[in-house]
């Protein structure tokens, strides 16, 4: 009998994900998007990046910049990401990123950019500098995801509208081309695994890097006293109840962080504080965070003191992010009719 080829080996799926280098990584941050992406480099092929191209919409400092795409990039690593195991990069080291968002810059409607609700938020926030990248940045964010041919993106319930326009600028771009990108689907957590967590000050707005409150937000580098401090100062409600419910959405966020790292759930959570005040129920989270983020400070800490090694390691992750990226980019070029250079 004719011997028949060996099936090839089904490729493995492509997880794609980044994150803004505009500061210390919030615990929200940590516990909706990059706590998850470490243990999904055993079964995907991964790539993460430190996303600069799309800190810019919002002025920035030069030499602060610099500074917070380095430490994000440690602390990427830091999190768990493993250079030997996805590719690690910095998006401005790879050209392609801005090269395919105009592409798709032309591809995606004026109407649809004006209904993201970022760039509602941002426009609101920063209106001194509604600039045009700040109204483009999701075709940006798509070029990133579409480039790899991306089958999941890993983020926080915040950017579930972005990867909706990511998906329908694809299908656009396929509808008229014939199947070029993959259209990517979104991993989003749970609701009570974190998929949102709010400012511990005000609990009816996301934990975010840029609040003016420094106690809405942990950091993922605060020193142990000074989370212990945030959450004992966390708002909560006049009740004195451990559970979730309305008007209680204070220590409904308490649960989840707490939910999170001790995998518990909100019924377990709710029998083990039963009877006891808020003060136990706080300091048992603000502890629950401390030892879940000790290691992380640990290894960041290794990590800055080489900086030799960060170099080349994001050096290399450029390298194969763009080996990757340009296939994707000249099959885009030449769907629209870019005479070959
Ligand atoms: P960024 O830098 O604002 O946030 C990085 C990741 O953290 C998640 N996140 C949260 N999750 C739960 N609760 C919170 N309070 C919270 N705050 C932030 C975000 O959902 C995100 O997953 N545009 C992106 C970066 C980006 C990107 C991409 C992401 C650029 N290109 C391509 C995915 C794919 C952003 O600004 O994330």
């Amino acid at each position: 009998m004719e011997q028949t080829p060996a099936a090839p080996r089904e490729r493995r799926k492509i997880i794609f994900s980044a994150i803004q280098p505009t500061g210390v990584f919030t615990l929200g941050n940590y516990i909706g998007a990059v706590r998850n992406w470490p243990p999904l480099q055993k079964d995907y092929d991964c790539l993460y990046c430190v996303a600069d191209l799309h800190a810019i919409t919002v002025r920035q400092d030069p030499a602060t910049l610099r500074r917070n795409t380095l430490e994000a990039y440690a602390l990427l690593m830091a999190c768990g990401l493993d250079p030997e195991k996805s590719i690690l990069f910095i998006q401005s080291h790879n050209p392609d990123h801005a090269q395919g968002a105009w592409v798709l810059n032309c591809y995606t409607q004026f109407g649809e950019l004006s209904r993201m609700t970022q760039f509602k938020d941002k426009s609101a926030r920063y209106a001194d500098n509604i600039n045009a990248g700040l109204f483009t940045y999701p075709t940006l964010m798509a070029a990133d995801i579409l480039l790899y041919q991306t089958n999941f993106v890993p983020v926080g319930e915040d950017q579930r509208q972005h990867l909706e326009i990511t998906r329908d600028i694809a299908g656009r771009f396929n509808g008229v081309y014939g199947p070029t990108l993959t259209v990517p689907e979104a991993f989003i957590p749970k609701a009570e695994k974190g998929a949102r967590i709010m400012s511990l000050q005000d609990p009816t707005r996301k934990m975010s890097k840029s609040d003016p409150n420094p106690k809405g937000l942990v950091s993922i580098l605060d020193e142990p006293g000074v989370i212990l401090k945030k959450f004992r100062s966390a708002v909560t409600d006049s009740e004195a109840r451990v559970a979730a419910g309305p008007g209680k959405e204070g220590i409904a966020n308490l649960m989840g962080i707490y939910s999170v790292f001790t995998g518990k759930d909100f019924a377990a959570i709710q029998e083990e504080f039963a009877g006891k005040g808020y003060g136990d129920f706080k300091t048992a989270v603000g502890e629950t965070v401390i030892q879940a983020l000790e290691p992380v400070q640990r290894r960041y800490k290794e990590l800055m003191a080489d900086k030799a090694y960060l170099e080349d390691c994001y050096r290399r992750g450029a390298q194969q992010a763009a080996r990757l990226s340009h296939r994707t980019l000249e099959k885009m070029y030449k769907r629209v009719g870019f005479l070959h250079a």
